[in-house]
């Protein structure tokens, strides 16, 4: 396939740049704005394989210029950490929704098939169960509520103007390559480095962990076999209390529990994610990794790339940190 990518240069676009370069041949052009998320060394690997354009997807002219030549669209350009989306959440609603509109109307004009990366936080909350595909949308924070937004967006385009549309919507990815700002990273390198592990709350909040390679396969069989107009709930094979992530971490790290600290808790922090993905595995998709090999390989690849964070946790991040946690990191 000839694929436009947006948000390619990011934790999970970079995996599913590298799956595609790899074991399809794909044609890939990259479109990413390069924030603070988005690096071009996460794509140094197939940097000669792949087309890279540096824009924004609220930008049409820069839109106009990547889709060039391509067949279909794959976005997972957005702002992505529900904190963020808290204290900031402007450049939520221009990526993720007025950016999400632009690549809708250049699909709309070429004829392209469209997939949209989307989030079980669409769903909100849910104590018992998982959610369906067919469960309602009741996003909790800023960040969700764009994504939402985005979504009912999307299947307005195939409703309204038969726009091949397909939406994949994933459970927490963790893996190489995510920014240290999201719980797994952020206690990984906290610990290696004997600093404090902020937990949020009572600890006891529940998540639903894919490892990134298996959410960049099922986005890869969402987009061969999916039906246009559906969406495909594409959740990890464990769910974990974050305390019980961060005890596994501090085993895999030899760091001591005493570094354990809970801090204020999220504003309107959800309890609970929990997918079914039955309907993408009728497709034939299923998760690889289970929750203990993943995290393990995950926190071996942060122990021998410190040449990847080292330059993230020596610059911007260190002010990011300081303002939302109140105090500095340790090195
Ligand atoms: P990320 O923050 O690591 O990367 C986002 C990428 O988008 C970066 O490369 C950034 O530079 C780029 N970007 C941001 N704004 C842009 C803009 N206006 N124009 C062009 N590029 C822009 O995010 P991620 O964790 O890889 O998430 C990717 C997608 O998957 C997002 O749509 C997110 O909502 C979704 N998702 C993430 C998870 C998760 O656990 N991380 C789970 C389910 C779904
Ligand atoms: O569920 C999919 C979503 O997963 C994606 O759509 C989002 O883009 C992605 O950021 C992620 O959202 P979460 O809010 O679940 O991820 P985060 O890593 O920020 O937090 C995971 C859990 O850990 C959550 O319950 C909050 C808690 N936490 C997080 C941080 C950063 C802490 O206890 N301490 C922390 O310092």
């Amino acid at each position: 396939m000839k694929l436009l990518v947006c948000g390619g240069a990011g934790f999970i676009g970079s995996t599913f740049v590298r799956l595609r370069v790899r074991e399809h041949g794909d044609a890939v052009t990259v479109l990413d704005k390069l924030t603070y998320a988005g690096r071009r060394e996460n794509l140094h690997d197939v940097a000669a394989e792949i087309r890279f354009v540096h824009g924004a997807i609220e930008d049409p002219v820069a839109v106009a210029d990547a889709v060039a030549a391509c067949d279909a669209i794959v976005n997972f350009a957005a702002e992505t950490h529900v904190d963020r989306s808290i204290s900031g959440p402007e450049a939520f609603i221009v990526t993720n929704m007025q950016g999400t509109h632009v690549l809708l109307e250049a699909a709309r004009e070429r004829g392209l098939r469209y997939l949209q990366v989307s989030t079980d936080e669409v769903y909100g909350s849910i104590e018992h169960g998982s959610f369906s595909e067919a469960s309602p949308l009741q996003p909790s924070s800023p960040y969700s509520a764009t994504k939402t937004g985005a979504d009912l967006l999307v299947s307005s385009y195939f409703h309204t103007h038969g726009l091949e549309t397909l939406i994949c919507r994933g459970s927490n990815n963790y893996g190489p390559h995510q920014y240290p700002e999201k719980l797994i990273p952020l206690m990984i390198l906290n610990a290696l480095a004997g600093d404090r592990l902020p937990v949020y709350g009572d600890g006891r909040n529940v998540r639903n962990w894919l490892f990134v390679e298996d959410f960049g396969r099922g986005i890869g069989h969402v987009l061969a076999y999916g039906m246009p107009g559906e969406a495909y709930n594409c959740g990890g094979p464990d769910e974990c209390e974050n305390l019980a992530v961060v005890e596994r971490i501090l085993a895999l790290t030899g760091a001591d529990e005493s570094l354990i600290e809970y801090v204020t808790d999220r504003p309107g922090h959800d309890r609970r994610y929990s997918l079914s993905s039955e309907k993408l595995q009728a497709l034939g998709w299923r998760a690889q990794v289970r929750f203990d090999e993943g995290l393990a390989r995950t926190v071996d690849w942060y122990r021998d790339n410190a040449w990847w964070w080292e330059p993230i946790r020596s610059g911007a991040y260190r002010d990011y940190y300081e303002r939302h946690y109140g105090r500095a990191l340790k090195t």
